[in-house]
């Protein structure tokens, strides 16, 4: 008896290896029927590398559908099937900040207060945040909810069913995800010098061989797809730098992120920041990011003038960040005292950024998290664009507003009859 299972056994690994994953005659038949159902689905499939190459349909979705009662039997490939056959760019990926995006996402406090749709959905937040490769406890939510699409990150940049290399290569690729509130890396690229020679060049205007700059370049360079950089969105660094005064103004912003209690303790918070890597915890974490851009830089300009260019970029979160701690002290300074109450979400009677605009109501509150997510990110994100009209107008500009604003609101709050 015994023989008799090893024997089954043995053969069915036999076959498993004999045959190969999926035949192509299977393909065949669902590029047959497809041509009729999904036409220009079929003609994009047609045009891409992977048809050239005998790359089905069925190697992605399977081979149990083949009619259009079995639709329901149709799976749906996650970057694992990708990366089967293309297992160098799956493990950079895997090793790249857009692995976290959707992690990152659900661990803010916020999304537990929005629509659905929003989220999970992928029409807001889940839209841009589809990025990185889901466990299987965060798959089996969104089968529950009955959300079964946006199981793979590689169609970001690659769209479906082209699955095109050059797409990619283009900075547009981006687009979508990198623009508007509070990262317009797009609209800052395409108004920069950087930008504009890339433009020039794909019109003829500049030669072939022009030295312009894309996204990928600086971002993904050399065709790897780990991305990653040394300040990361947040513009906050653990451990504190060594300028005291620099130092006390980021704890102040830890604060407001809520990775901070009021009195400069470390909350719950920190733990889901250091799980998503938000900020770079120690300074060879953020020098090795940093050397990699100066290297990125150096193909085009001297070491002195990079070096000097993205100092600056530093220097402008020092100085937004001096702005940003006296406006959140001062709407701190009235949760303290009682004229602002604690809205109900919130842990501590403290600002929290990580609540976004769903603050109970406060106005000045809603003040101050425009001047960090927006202006703030603009002022020192323009610099590291070399974009002038982001850095000052969009950015420092819009900051000393703000804070002009606070200040007065906050004056005319304490002066408010009781
Ligand atoms: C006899 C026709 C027919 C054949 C053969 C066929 N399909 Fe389909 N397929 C359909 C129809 C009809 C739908 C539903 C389209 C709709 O929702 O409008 C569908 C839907 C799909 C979907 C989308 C499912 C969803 O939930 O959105 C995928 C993916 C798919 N087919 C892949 C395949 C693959 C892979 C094969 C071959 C193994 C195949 N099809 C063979 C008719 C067919
Ligand atoms: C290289 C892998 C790959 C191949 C080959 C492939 N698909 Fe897809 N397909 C995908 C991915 C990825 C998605 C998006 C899955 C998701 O959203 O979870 C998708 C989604 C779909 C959908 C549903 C979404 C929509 O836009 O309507 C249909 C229908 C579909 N594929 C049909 C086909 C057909 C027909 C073929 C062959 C002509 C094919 N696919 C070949 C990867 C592939
Ligand atoms: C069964 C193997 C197989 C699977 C699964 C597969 N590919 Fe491919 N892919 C290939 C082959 C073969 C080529 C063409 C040769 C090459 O570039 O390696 C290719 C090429 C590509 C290219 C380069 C296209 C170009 O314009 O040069 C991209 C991008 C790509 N695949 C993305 C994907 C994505 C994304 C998925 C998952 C949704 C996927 N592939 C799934 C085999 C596969
Ligand atoms: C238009 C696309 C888009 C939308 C919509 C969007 N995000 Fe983002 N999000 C991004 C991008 C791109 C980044 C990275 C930007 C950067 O580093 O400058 C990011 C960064 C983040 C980060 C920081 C991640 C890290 O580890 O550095 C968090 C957290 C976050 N978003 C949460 C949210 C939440 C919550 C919402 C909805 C209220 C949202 N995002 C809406 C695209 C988007
Ligand atoms: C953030 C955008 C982005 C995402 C997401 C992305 N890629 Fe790419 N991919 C690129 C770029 C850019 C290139 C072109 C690299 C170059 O210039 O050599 C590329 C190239 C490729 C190539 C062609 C490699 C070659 O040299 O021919 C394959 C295959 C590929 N990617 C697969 C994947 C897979 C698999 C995933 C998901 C795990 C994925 N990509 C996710 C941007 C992306
Ligand atoms: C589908 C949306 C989407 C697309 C397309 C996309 N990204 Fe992102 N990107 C994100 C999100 C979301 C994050 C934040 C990830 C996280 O939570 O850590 C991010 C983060 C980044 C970061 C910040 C890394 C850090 O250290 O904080 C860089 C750089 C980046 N992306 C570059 C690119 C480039 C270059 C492209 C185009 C080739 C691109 N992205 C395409 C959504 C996208
Ligand atoms: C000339 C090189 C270059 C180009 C081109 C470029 N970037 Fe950047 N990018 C930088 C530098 C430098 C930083 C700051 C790095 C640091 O933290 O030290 C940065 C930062 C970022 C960040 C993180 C922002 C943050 O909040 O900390 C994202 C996301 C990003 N870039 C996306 C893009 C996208 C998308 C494009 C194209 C639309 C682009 N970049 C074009 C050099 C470039
Ligand atoms: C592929 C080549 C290339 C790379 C890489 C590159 N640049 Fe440039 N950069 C240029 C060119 C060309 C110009 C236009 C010079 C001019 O204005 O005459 C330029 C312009 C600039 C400007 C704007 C000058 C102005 O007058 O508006 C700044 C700032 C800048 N680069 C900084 C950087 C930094 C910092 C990096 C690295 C993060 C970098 N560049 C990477 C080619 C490059």
């Amino acid at each position: 008896m015994k023989n008799y299972y090893l024997v089954c056994f043995a053969t069915l690994i036999a076959v498993l290896f004999m045959t190969p994953r999926v035949s192509a005659d299977d393909g065949e038949v669902c590029v047959k029927c497809h041509k009729a159902v999904t036409p220009l689905l079929v003609k994009d499939w047609q045009s891409s590398e992977h048809s050239a190459n005998d790359v089905y349909c069925n190697e992605c979705h399977g081979s149990d559908h083949k009619s259009k009662k079995t639709v329901h039997l149709v799976q749906f490939p996650d970057e694992a099937t990708c990366g089967d056959c293309h297992e160098e760019q799956f493990e950079q990926f895997a090793k790249g900040k857009h692995n976290f995006g959707w992690t990152s996402l659900n661990a803010l406090p916020i999304i537990h207060l929005e629509p659905d749709e929003l989220m999970e959905g992928g029409k807001g937040c889940g839209g841009c945040h589809n990025m990185g490769i889901k466990s299987e406890a965060q798959k089996k939510e969104l089968r529950d909810k009955g959300y079964c699409y946006r199981n793979n990150s590689c169609d970001e940049c690659h769209t479906r069913h082209t699955f095109s290399k050059k797409e990619a290569q283009d900075p547009k690729a981006c687009q979508t995800c990198h623009m508007g509130f509070d990262h317009p890396q797009w609209e800052m690229y395409e108004s920069s010098k950087h930008g504009e020679r890339y433009h020039m060049k794909e019109r003829g205007r500049l030669p072939k061989d022009a030295a312009a700059p894309t996204c990928q370049f600086c971002h993904l360079p050399n065709g790897t797809h780990t991305n990653k950089v040394a300040w990361g969105f947040l513009g906050v660094r653990l451990p504190l730098l060594e300028d005291k005064q620099w130092a006390a103004d980021q704890t102040t912003i830890l604060k407001a992120l809520g990775v901070m209690d009021p009195d400069g303790k470390p909350t719950g918070r920190l733990g889901a920041v250091k799980a998503v890597d938000m900020v770079r915890l120690t300074e060879e974490d953020w020098q090795s990011e940093r050397k990699k851009m100066i290297k990125t830089c150096k193909k085009c300009h001297s070491s002195k003038y990079a070096l000097g260019e993205l100092a600056k970029g530093d220097q402008m979160i020092k100085k937004a960040d001096r702005l940003m701690a006296e406006a959140i002290n001062a709407v701190a300074a009235l949760y303290k005292d009682g004229i602002l109450k604690k809205p109900k979400h919130y842990a501590y009677a403290y600002p929290d950024f990580l609540h976004f605009y769903q603050t109970g109501g406060s106005h000045i509150d809603q003040v101050l998290f425009t001047m960090y997510m927006k202006h703030r990110m603009r002022t020192y994100q323009g610099v590291f664009h070399a974009n002038p009209d982001y850095a000052y107008w969009y950015g420092w500009a819009a900051m000393t507003k703000d804070l002009d604003q606070i200040k007065e609101m906050a004056e005319s709050l304490r002066d408010k009859p009781k």
